[in-house]
């Protein structure tokens, strides 16, 4: 596929330059809404970690790291106004490489921009403390980069987690390695061009495709690599943090949720509805932080049920460039995933199912979105992320009980509460486990500014907002005997 922003889609970007891969090989990425070949990626390994982790650190120890704050934020200014020049290549990019329907392809592009827009006013507000301390002495913080950063991210939100992850990383002076995901490449080495046209010094940011346990293991195992931050699954999760005690690195983990909507019966039901829905199929339920549990209090649980199976009853799925509802998932391996969890569904009933267009091609990796009435908030589709359109609908009898629900799984990523009544909003957003709790909305239209990360298996760290900036630096506490 060729694309303006993609001078060498099949090379890896080091110090700089577009450089091939040491291995010499690539690896062939398919469209998942035809199953057709779409282009070839770099195959990168251990050699090309070591090459770009030697990238940022030259970088930081050189122009990059010395570079005042103001003008590293002058620099993130820059990519964010390419970035927003380029929304519309971007999201093709995005939509053809992961399945995505265009528009919301074009939202994480807008998205990524505004990380930019976001951390770039940020780089020169970030600020220590002076102390109180014993006669004679003053004492002050100082917040500085801590170097070496390492980025491993999913397929699902590339460019928002490039932006939530990376921006903040550079923001604070950091050099970033990253390492996208096999099956979403494209718009991470676009980002790497747009970067370096707005001027970003080579080595601050190098991107490596390639495999997860050829060049992710690579880079989470440096002993190069001052942090490491990871969005994916828990199983690969829990390999990172191991790979982060070897060298005694700082890690932030995301690592997904069972996300619940608790829906009393005193809610505005006509304002839920389109949240209760949008919030399973975004991204064809691909999303970390996708609510797959709607609870609803039991006199208003069937009507629930029934408006929302007529929401799904309507929904289309197919190409992502058809930019319908829902398009195919990432791959046909996920496409695998998600039907093997269908194949569990005994003992759930089926409410509702949308539709594949008759034109989607056959070879496309589409799953018809599915919405169950489940009575059991124990069953296996009920505690298991799914990552596809699947949308369980569970009733509870009070407050004690929905809480019990909501809290019941091993996650704590994000949750939400609809309910007119003020106290008990105030009740449930603290005792809802979750890194963000959402009152009489969900996901607050994405916002970067708000912190994020999780409780549990959904991991730890928080992302960003201005919190971001915290754990993408290293506090020095400085106390001076002057007398
Ligand atoms: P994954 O966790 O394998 O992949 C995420 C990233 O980790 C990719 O860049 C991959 O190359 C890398 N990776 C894989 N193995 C690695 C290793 N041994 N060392 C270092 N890096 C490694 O996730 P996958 O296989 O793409 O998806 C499987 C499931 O994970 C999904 O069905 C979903 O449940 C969950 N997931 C959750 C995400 C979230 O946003 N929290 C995002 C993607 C997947
Ligand atoms: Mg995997």
């Amino acid at each position: 596929m060729q694309s303006p922003l993609l001078p060498h889609p099949d090379r890896c970007f080091i110090a700089g330059d577009w450089v091939k891969p040491a291995s010499g090989t690539t690896i062939a990425v398919t469209d998942p809404s035809t199953g057709a070949p779409l282009v070839e990626i770099a195959k990168g390994g251990a050699n090309d970690i070591d090459a770009a982790v030697a990238a940022a650190r030259a970088a930081f120890e050189g122009d990059w790291g010395r570079m005042p704050a103001a003008e590293r934020g002058r620099i993130l200014a820059r990519i964010g106004a390419l970035v927003q020049e380029n929304v519309e290549a971007l999201a093709e990019l995005e939509a053809r490489d992961v399945g995505k329907p265009l528009t919301q392809a074009r939202n994480d592009a807008i998205a990524l921009a505004r990380y930019m827009e976001f951390y770039a006013g940020s780089a020169d507000k970030l600020m220590g403390e002076t102390i109180p301390y014993l006669e004679g002495y003053t004492v002050y913080t100082l917040r500085e980069a801590h170097g070496v950063t390492g980025h491993i991210i999913p397929w699902n939100y590339p460019m928002q987690i490039i932006g939530r992850s990376v921006g903040a990383a550079l923001t604070t002076g950091n050099a970033c390695v990253l390492k996208p995901a096999e099956e979403a490449c494209l718009t991470a080495l676009a980002f790497a061009e747009l970067a370096h046209r707005a001027g970003l010094p080579a080595g601050a940011l190098n991107v490596v495709p390639g495999l997860g346990e050829e060049a992710g293991a690579a880079l989470s195992g440096h002993g190069g690599v001052d942090h490491l931050s990871f969005t994916g699954s828990v199983p690969v999760g829990k390999l990172i943090q191991k790979a982060a005690a070897d060298h005694v690195v700082p890690v932030t983990l995301e690592l997904g949720g069972k996300s619940p909507q608790v829906v009393f019966a005193d809610a505005d039901l006509d304002a839920a509805l389109p949240f209760l829905v949008n919030a399973g199929i975004q991204n064809a339920g691909q999303t970390c932080s996708a609510s797959s549990r709607i609870l609803v209090e039991a006199s208003r649980y069937a009507e629930v049920v029934e408006k929302m199976a007529a929401r799904y009853a309507a929904l289309r799925c197919g190409p992502a460039m058809d930019d319908l509802d829902v398009g195919p998932l990432v791959s046909a391996a996920q496409k695998e995933i998600v039907e093997g969890f269908l194949n569990l569904s005994d003992g759930l009933e089926v409410a509702a199912q949308g539709t594949i267009a008759d034109d989607a091609p056959a070879g496309g990796a589409y799953v018809a979105p599915r919405l169950f009435a489940a009575k059991d908030p124990s069953h296996r589709l009920a505690q298991d992320e799914i990552f596809g359109p699947v949308q369980l609908v569970i009733p509870f009898a009070d407050e004690d009980e929905a809480t019990a629900i909501a809290n019941g799984t091993d996650f704590g990523l994000v949750a939400s509460c609809w309910t007119r009544d003020g106290a008990r909003q105030m009740r449930m957003a603290r005792k809802l486990r979750a890194g963000q709790v959402f009152l009489n909305n969900y996901g607050a239209g994405g916002g970067v500014e708000l912190p994020f990360g999780g409780r549990g298996l959904s991991g730890h760290g928080r992302e960003k907002g201005f919190e971001a900036l915290y754990g993408f630096t290293t506090l020095k506490t400085v106390a001076a005997l002057h007398g």
